[in-house]
């Protein structure tokens, strides 16, 4: 009798042993399923999480206030000048708009764009006369908001 009582007794002991070892083992491995670092650039997690951006849908289809020259002179500034003269702090060109053509002058500024300098292209044998004219009277409607604050190192 005493003889059976203590074999069961050890063979309880060793399966409580294996359901330890088990926990041991397999314990990391569910946690750790939650948790799994990014790969490939890719998030761990795959639900996208939507952001609410509200803006003022009257002044989104306001019709443009541009004429047309102003219009191409805006896309001429985006197309040629923006890549140095944007609000990022990383350009080197001055913000360009209405302050720099009031304080500068129409005749300095025609200048500058033909002949540029040796910081800036000059663009006397790509851009007609008619369409600097164009980049100036958009920059006339233009006043660039302030430079933003340095970018991080990338
Ligand atoms: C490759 C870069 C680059 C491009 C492209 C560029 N600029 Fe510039 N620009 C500069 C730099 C740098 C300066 C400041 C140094 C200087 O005055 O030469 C400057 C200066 C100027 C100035 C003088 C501003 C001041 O207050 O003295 C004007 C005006 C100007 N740019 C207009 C333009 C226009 C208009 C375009 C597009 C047709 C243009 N730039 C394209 C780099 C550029």
């Amino acid at each position: 009798m005493m003889g059976r009582t203590r074999i069961r007794g050890l063979m309880s002991a060793r399966f409580a042993l294996v359901a330890v070892a088990v926990f041991v083992v397999a314990g990391p491995c569910a946690t750790g399923l939650g948790a799994q670092a990014p790969r490939n650039g890719e998030a761990a997690s795959s639900v996208p999480t939507v952001e609410r951006q509200p803006y003022d849908t009257r002044a989104f289809m306001a019709p443009l206030a541009l004429t047309e020259a102003e219009r191409n002179g805006r896309r001429l500034v985006a197309q040629r000048c923006a890549n140095c003269h944007g609000a990022n702090p990383r350009q080197p060109g001055p913000l360009l708009g209405k302050p720099v053509v009031e304080g500068r002058g129409e005749a300095f500024i025609r200048d500058k764009v033909k002949k540029g300098s040796t910081l800036m292209p000059g663009f006397e044998h790509t851009l007609q006369p008619a369409q600097i004219d164009e980049i100036i009277s958009f920059l006339r409607t233009y006043t660039p908001p302030p430079r933003s604050a340095p970018a991080a190192q990338e």
